[in-house]
């Protein structure tokens, strides 16, 4: 297992949708194992394979001491009202900035042996849910935000040492 270097905005990898992962691709076992290794360092609550530089559907969680996976996932289900939530990302350290989330979310997809698995949640889970299955479509947090949030936050991330 090794714990794996976080690419940041700007990077291409990062727009890009992620190839879905056949059963038994030999590289899945040791993505999944990364992904979980780099998630359960202080303060990760997500982390989509895209963000360690493979282009393959998969991401993992780690919210509230519930730590897993799930390949291929599709946003199978939302409910409630869209709110404003303060959001950050590993690929945009340092900031926070609210947008729209729903409050509960399902995601549907498979484990490394091909089961069927599904997680669901509230607040941070759902939050994690939405924001991961963006990435592996190649879509970034900020892309959401409101207009006049999102010019503001692409001033600061432009100003940001690390950009
Ligand atoms: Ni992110």
């Amino acid at each position: 297992m090794a714990e794996r270097t976080i690419r940041l905005f700007g990077d291409p990898v990062l727009r890009s949708a992620c190839d879905p992962i056949r059963v038994g691709d030999a590289r899945a076992s040791q993505l999944i194992e990364d992904l979980l290794e780099t998630v359960q360092l202080p303060g990760r609550a997500g982390l989509a394979a895209n963000q360690i530089g493979v282009g393959l559907r998969a991401f993992s969680y780690n919210i509230d001491g519930d730590v897993g996976y799930v390949i291929n996932p599709v946003l199978a289900e939302v409910q409630g009202e869209a709110e404003l939530v303060d959001e950050g990302c590993l690929s945009v350290p340092g900031f926070y900035f609210p947008r729209l989330r729903y409050p509960f979310a399902r995601v549907t997809g498979i484990d490394l042996d091909g089961n069927s698995i599904e997680v669901s949640g509230e607040g941070l889970m759902a939050q994690a849910l939405q924001h991961e299955t963006d990435h592996l479509d190649g879509h970034l947090y900020i892309e959401g935000l409101e207009p006049t949030t999102k010019k503001e936050a692409m001033r600061m991330i432009r100003m940001a040492p690390w950009y």
